[in-house]
């Protein structure tokens, strides 16, 4: 029976488009689920999209869209980027399956009922883009430790999960399992920061917008995005859901690779809650570094986002996936930069192992006609690396399984560099003078085939086009290019027979690519906003348009809600003789005073929703285009109450 290893991705936001740092993770967690289905695992390797909160449901008004139609369109970008990445999940969820609602409406009725979650008031600092609340003593300089800015003061009714419960019990974990979090520095992070200060319940439904799961027994709430969210490893499997039914086949998870600023809710709140549902605790969690631009976490508001698809547009999948893993430790922080990646695909892709194998199959090509005699002539001066050929596989392994995948990438080119040599040792050239030195020429070619046969084998997690390329080209079957194989010096039939192809990975000219790169990625100090397209809508029916009421309304009194930069709030004349409320998030580009006594156009037969805790009886409607937004305003002499039609 094959042992079975579970690796996940955090679930991405489909907030904005995805960059390299996403794709970074994305690869990383790739090349292990790789490595382990060449090593026989049955693997489950899953990703997918966090969809639920108000960052979404606040960008699908701004782009006039109901937050599926929103999320929906994001996603599918996501899943041609996991494509043209050569991305090989096995699952994608997404957190607005239907199953998994099914499962986040359980898992919270459960918690509640065996008193884990309970209801009580929240006041705190809120960081609206991040959707956190954060204590005093967790702001930096009175803002949001994550991404700097503003935190606004917030009070609501809410369910809380009892993490303070669980502190004891979660330092006994790590105490019993030193590899539980990695690297080491970042479980010190975790003990001295959060746990030693002392552990609060945490906040974990929302009133203040709708766009989550509802708590079932309570509908004013949802689910706020921590349980939403984390439990998806879960749910993925088919806990809580009749979709799938590999719960008791793949969990526990035996790696979360997630980025360093969610490691807190990967090594404390989701233990909490499995320790809290009974259930046994993932494997290991991974702390992956940032990749940054200009020494920068790259984020889309600072404007120094890398876009993958131009890198790949221009190097191809397999010089990018290399270029990631190869270049920075995946523990660490990383800076990308344009030449970094150039000089890594011209000296470690172009020189070292794309000369290598075009080197070694020509030489088949000229001096045997491509196909090897059977005779053999050692000497001393392969040992070397025959040696370096037979422990690649262990050393490689020894990386791999600790997630080192810069050393098992370094120790793969040692034998390519140490391979190249071996030609300007043995001088093939000279011994193909003399017909006498045939079997040796013979030899030191099969040498060289062997070793790129090892090196290129073990390349294929990270770069499986370049790996089968390569395969094709030295004539090795599948089975030899296998884990198995990889572990054994001479495989290859003695006589085999290679087949010239095209060279692996051309050489880039550095300047020229530098100049033309910079024209075609955002310029670090330009940050440019790309607005989504717009979604095309589905058609309706002459009769669903005749059912939206919009109502001509004049403005009886304007003002900014308190606490909320975005929202203004409208009393109303809709000619029915009562004042109708309605909140609108344009304080951005209106004055409250100036709209004072304006005929604007509410949609009027809409459920009431609660925004920042007020009511809000309709939608006031404007037209918006990028940075640009107009209400609907018609002439005074319109009068209130008119329908439009
Ligand atoms: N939705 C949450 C995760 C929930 S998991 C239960 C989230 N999403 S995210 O889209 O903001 O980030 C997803 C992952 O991308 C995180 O692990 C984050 O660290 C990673 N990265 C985003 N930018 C990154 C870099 N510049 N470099 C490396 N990883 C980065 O957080």
């Amino acid at each position: 029976m094959s042992r079975k290893f579970y690796i996940s991705t955090p679930i991405y936001y489909p907030s904005d488009k995805l960059h390299i740092g996403h794709t970074y993770c994305t690869v990383a967690t790739d090349a292990m689920a790789r490595y382990k289905r060449m090593q026989g695992y049955d693997v489950m390797f899953l990703t997918g999209t966090d969809e639920h909160g108000q960052k979404i449901q606040q960008k699908a008004e701004a782009a006039g869209v109901t937050p599926q139609q929103y999320v929906d369109n994001i996603v599918s970008g996501i899943h041609d980027l996991w494509k043209l990445m050569n991305i090989s999940h096995d699952r994608f969820i997404r957190t607005t399956d239907d199953y998994h609602v099914e499962s986040i409406k359980k898992i919270f009725t459960k918690l509640y009922e065996q008193g884990d979650i309970y209801k009580g008031k929240y006041t705190g600092k809120y960081c609206t883009p991040c959707e956190s609340f954060w204590t005093e003593s967790q702001l930096v300089d009175g803002k949001c430790p994550d991404c700097g800015r503003e935190v606004i003061d917030a009070e609501e009714e809410a369910y809380f999960f009892r993490l303070s419960k669980y502190a004891d019990r979660l330092v006994e974990y790590y105490e019993a399992h030193p590899d539980f979090l990695e690297p080491p520095s970042r479980l010190n992070e975790m003990v001295n920061n959060f746990i030693k200060p002392g552990l609060e319940d945490l906040c974990v439904s929302r009133t203040t917008f709708d766009w989550g799961v509802p708590v079932e027994f309570d509908p004013g709430h949802v689910v706020y995005v921590w349980i939403d969210a984390l439990s998806n490893y879960i749910t993925a499997l088919g806990y809580g859901n009749d979709k799938y039914d590999d719960f008791e086949k793949y969990w526990p998870a035996d790696v979360h690779f997630v980025g360093k600023e969610i490691v807190r809710f990967h090594s404390i709140i989701w233990p909490a809650m499995l320790m809290a549902l009974d259930l046994p605790l993932p494997g290991k969690v991974y702390g992956h570094g940032w990749l940054k631009f200009g020494g920068d976490k790259m984020s889309k508001s600072k404007g120094n986002v890398v876009d993958p698809v131009v890198l790949v547009g221009r190097y191809g999948v397999d010089a990018l996936r290399y270029f990631l893993l190869r270049e920075f430790p995946f523990g660490s922080d990383g800076n990308f930069t344009n030449e970094a990646l150039i000089s890594r695909i011209n000296s470690d892709l172009a020189n070292d192992l794309g000369n290598l194998l075009s080197r070694t199959v020509a030489m088949v090509g000229k001096y045997f006609g491509g196909k090897l005699p059977v005779e053999r002539v050692a000497d001393p001066i392969d040992d070397e690396l025959l040696t370096m050929a037979k422990e690649l596989r262990g050393k490689y392994e020894e990386q791999m399984e600790k997630y080192a995948f810069q050393n098992a990438l370094i120790e793969v080119f040692k034998l390519i560099s140490r391979a190249n040599k071996y030609i300007d040792e043995t001088a093939p050239w000279v011994l193909a003078k003399d017909e006498a030195n045939k079997p040796r020429l013979a030899t030191v070619l099969y040498n060289l085939l062997e070793c790129l046969r090892i090196g290129s084998s073990l390349l294929t997690p990270f770069m499986p086009e370049t790996a089968e390329k390569a395969r094709a080209q030295m004539g090795a079957s599948a089975e030899e290019f296998g884990w198995e194989a990889a572990g054994v010096f001479g495989k290859l039939p003695l006589d085999v027979a290679v087949v010239k192809g095209d060279a692996l990975f051309p050489r880039i000219d550095m300047e020229k690519e530098l100049a033309e790169l910079a024209a075609a990625q955002v310029p670090a100090e330009e940050p440019k906003e790309e607005e989504p397209p717009m979604p095309k809508l589905p058609d309706i029916t002459f009769d669903e348009f005749c059912k939206v009421e919009m109502t001509v309304c004049k403005v009886i009194a304007c003002e900014n809600v308190p606490k909320s930069e975005k929202l203004l709030k409208f009393q109303l004349d809709d000619g029915s003789g009562e004042p109708r409320q309605i909140l609108s998030g344009i304080a951005k580009y209106y004055k409250a005073e100036d709209l004072v006594g304006k005929t604007l156009v509410a949609v009027t037969n809409l459920p009431p929703r609660k925004m920042m805790g007020q009511m809000s009886n309709g939608m006031l409607l404007s037209a918006e285009k990028g940075d640009k937004l107009n209400l609907l305003m018609l002439d005074d002499s319109v009068p209130a109450g008119s329908r439009l039609c």
